[in-house]
């Protein structure tokens, strides 16, 4: 097992830093979503910078096996597809990601053939059954264990019908499972969620020319398409969710400046930063350029920090509310978190795992059902279980900075931020063992 020991910074060090272009990760999920699409394709995609970690690697190598030509040159990789899948001769291992498995899933629901989609031990804990039910439901068949509900699955594509779906969980996995299933559809399909999920599915899609309308913010509808996918052409930017861990580190330590470049801004996701900004650290957001999405610098500065209480958008923050927990933990007064419940089915039971380690530094915690309360104080340090989970890991990392922690099972940040260590080590002292 992989740990990490984190020492605290000395009285009085801030940190002050300003990131380059691609220091910090690209996003996962457009790196992703950038690979998988290139397979729907006729002729050669080109995406430059790319996420060049576990998750998206894996991605990568399905679409390799799904028959996707796959070439890297320079910062850039050339995906030459012929517009359709083809049956892999081999199961098709998603790794840690329930974007790959699920986002496959839906994609390959279509495409002829028999394909086997599975993952980690982690992964095949999480719940399949919001994409495989849908997905039956309008001509697919797929199975698993627990009638479906668990990788291993057994996909055969198959005649996809159109659908008018709700979905009561706001998930862009499952928006982007079904979205790509209605692709292959036979007439125009309708989706609809109770809040908006991150889009980026629906923005890369359209620029690949496929036809699909907003009719509100919840709702979309998607026409068929009657010929491949134009090739995309996309430089994928900076990583709000990874950048994410250092924001909060600007905000935490007093007199600090992170300065983020080349950022992803969609609003879906950025959330996380007006959160620290209510809290009390000081944020300024310049855009700089738009291309599928809008891109440019995020400033934090650090602020005393007061509690808050969140509730709304929580699509928007599930991926930072382990990091933000431990702003909380510092600020002044009880912070709450609720309508969290999905947090419990991410790569690990993110609620469980914040409110136990939490309470292992001296904070107190309460837990309910969907979230938790916080109530600031004094972070002591402590040895930390990241239960597996990437963003456990490096949240407590980030606590660390101001206490020193240990931090247990660490192997995990290498499927979304690999070089997440080497970053922190320029500010404190890490060790890696
Ligand atoms: C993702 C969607 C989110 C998020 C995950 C990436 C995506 O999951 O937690 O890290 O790329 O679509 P849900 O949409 O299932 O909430």
């Amino acid at each position: 097992m992989k740990i990490a020991k984190i020492f605290p910074l000395m009285n009085d060090k801030n940190i002050n830093r300003k990131f380059a272009e691609t220091e910090i990760g690209s996003d996962k999920s457009i790196s992703h979503r950038s690979v998988m699409f290139a397979l729907l394709a006729n002729g050669e995609s080109v995406v430059e910078n790319f996420l060049e970690a576990e998750d998206t690697q894996n991605s990568l190598k399905i679409v390799e096996k799904l028959g996707a030509k796959v070439e890297r040159r320079d910062d850039k990789i050339f995906i030459t597809s012929e517009g359709r899948a083809k049956e892999a001769d081999d199961v098709l291992d998603c790794g840690n990601s329930g974007t790959g498995i699920r986002l496959f899933a839906g994609l390959l629901s279509s495409q002829k053939g028999a394909f086997f989609l599975t993952g980690d031990k982690y992964l095949r804990r999480r719940p399949m059954k919001r994409v495989t039910k849908p997905l039956k439901e309008i001509g697919a068949f797929l199975d698993g264990r627990e009638n479906g509900n668990l990788a291993p699955l057994f996909i055969r594509g198959g005649e996809i019908k159109s659908f008018d779906y709700t979905s009561s969980i706001s998930s862009a996995q499952v928006k982007s499972a079904l979205i790509l299933a209605s692709l292959y559809g036979n007439d125009i399909s309708r989706y609809r969620e109770p809040e908006l999920s991150r889009d980026h599915t629906e923005r890369m899609l359209r620029g690949m020319g496929v036809d699909i309308k907003n009719i509100s913010e919840t709702e979309i509808e998607i026409s068929p398409i009657t010929k491949p996918l134009q090739p995309i052409n996309i430089k994928v930017p900076t990583d709000p969710s990874s950048a994410f861990f250092f924001a909060v580190a600007g905000a935490i330590i007093p007199n600090s400046k992170i300065h983020l470049t080349n950022m992803l801004l969609n609003k879906t996701r950025i959330e996380a930063y007006k959160i620290l900004e209510k809290m009390g650290a000081k944020i300024e957001i310049i855009v700089r350029e738009s291309k599928y999405e809008e891109i440019g610098d995020i400033i934090i500065s650090s602020g005393e920090l007061k509690a808050v209480e969140v509730s709304e958008n929580i699509s928007w923050l599930i991926d930072e509310i382990p990091a933000l927990a431990i702003a909380m933990s510092l600020a002044n007064g009880t912070s709450v978190i609720k309508n969290a419940e999905e947090l419990r089915v991410k790569e690990s039971d993110r609620i469980s795992a914040v409110v136990k380690n939490l309470r292992n530094c001296g904070i107190k915690v309460e837990e309910f059902k969907d979230g938790f309360s916080v109530e600031g104080g004094k972070l002591l340090p402590a040895v930390i279980d990241s239960f597996g989970d990437h963003r456990i890991a490096m949240s407590f990392s980030i606590a660390g900075l101001i206490c020193g922690m240990k931090i247990e099972d660490v192997e995990g940040v290498n499927t979304s931020f690999p070089n997440f260590y080497n970053i922190l080590a320029e500010f404190s002292q890490v060790e890696l063992s």
